[in-house]
């Protein structure tokens, strides 16, 4: 069994720094450990880091971003990707502030009630903002669990496996800090690479290490190719003023409620080799009569699961101009909540690509 005393000893000594994490000795705000979980859900420490500085700058407590705009919070959002999660945040935040009078429920049961709080969400702040002994299992608990306990079974089936396991590195008194120092420990030592046995404080109790298969675990299942969706997309510019045309994404789906530039349907190529769609096929589905150019190049977007590849059409005009979207010049594109995809498209458009000499 690992000595989760030498775990907690490297922790005091080594711990990250980190914008959400309570001083040692003090109590964390549920308020912030909740916020840097919501933000955490697929994106990195590094990215979050600065994201959630400018939420606390501008909405310091649960009521603050409670009464802000959602429009404001996705506008501050932009950037970190899956959306939904910013207005779960914000519904979540609204129940909190005026059904709980601003305290969060302080048991991962209770907590999963809320919106955009699943089971490891819920679990990550029972432990980190109130001490619970809630089994948390992210990707870097995960990994030093299979390691420490040799778990050769591959994921995600495995996870059933690990979850006691991990379970059991917290019984003993400091459960938040046990669960931090585990992704501490897993981003800086036990990483998924090259991990350094050498400098481990569990290193003597690590069945993987004993076995020398440290680095093999955990088992993942054979990756499939990532599918291809191609689109055409339209930058709709308007002469007077430079002005571009977006519309309001459909509610469901990927950038649900989202500015977007109008697109064609996001199709599945089954080859991945399948051409981009003409300029005649796309012209269907764009929002003015042209004439349309492309842009040279694609614009290329990782979603999870799937590669998005676009085709941008250029038109500038003042005839047959759509309405109920959202002209904007680009002066203004940092004031509104742009997604990734969009941005990396208006910088397709406005940098022309040097060509090689
Ligand atoms: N990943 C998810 N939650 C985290 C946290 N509280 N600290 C560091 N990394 C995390």
């Amino acid at each position: 069994m690992p000595d989760t005393r030498r775990l907690l000893d490297w922790y005091d000594a080594h711990r990250r720094d980190l914008p959400w994490r309570a001083r040692a000795g003090s109590r964390p705000d549920p308020y912030r450990v909740w916020l840097s979980e919501i933000m955490l859900q697929q994106t990195t420490v590094a990215t979050v880091s600065d994201y959630f500085d400018k939420f606390i700058d501008r909405w310091p407590d649960v009521h603050a971003l409670a009464a802000a705009p959602l429009e404001a919070v996705l506008t501050e959002w932009a950037g970190l990707g899956y959306y939904a999660r910013a207005r779960n945040l914000h519904q979540c935040a609204q129940i909190v502030s005026a059904e709980l009078g601003g305290q969060f429920p302080a048991n991962p049961q209770a907590l999963q009630t809320l919106p955009g709080i699943g089971p490891y969400t819920a679990a990550a702040v029972a432990a980190i903002a109130f001490d619970m002994a809630a089994p948390v299992l992210d990707g870097n608990i995960e990994r030093v669990s299979a390691r420490l306990f040799a778990v050769t079974e591959p994921l995600p089936g495995a996870r059933k496996t690990l979850r006691p396991l991990a379970g059991q590195l917290i019984d003993n008194g400091r459960p938040g800090d046990t669960a931090q120092a585990l992704m501490d420990l897993g981003a800086a030592i036990c990483t998924p690479r090259a991990p350094r046995c050498g400098d481990c404080p569990l290193s003597e109790g690590c069945a993987a290490h004993r076995q020398s298969i440290a680095e093999s675990l955990p088992r993942k299942p054979a990756r499939k190719q990532t599918p291809t969706r191609r689109a055409a997309t339209f930058w709709l510019e308007r002469p007077r003023d430079g002005a571009v045309y977006f519309e309001t994404r459909p509610a469901k789906g990927l950038l649900g409620g989202m500015l977007g530039l109008p697109c064609s349907p996001w199709e599945s190529s089954s080859r991945n080799g399948k051409p981009p769609p003409t300029a005649r096929a796309a012209a269907r589905h764009a929002p003015a009569r042209g004439p349309w150019q492309a842009v040279p190049g694609e614009v290329t977007h990782i979603f999870t699961h799937f590669r998005l590849q676009l085709t941008v059409y250029q038109c500038r005009t003042d005839t047959g101009l759509p309405d109920g979207g959202q002209w904007i010049v680009p002066a203004d594109f940092p004031r509104h909540p742009l997604p990734t995809l969009m941005r990396k498209i208006a910088a397709h458009v406005l940098t022309p690509e040097v060509d090689p000499q």
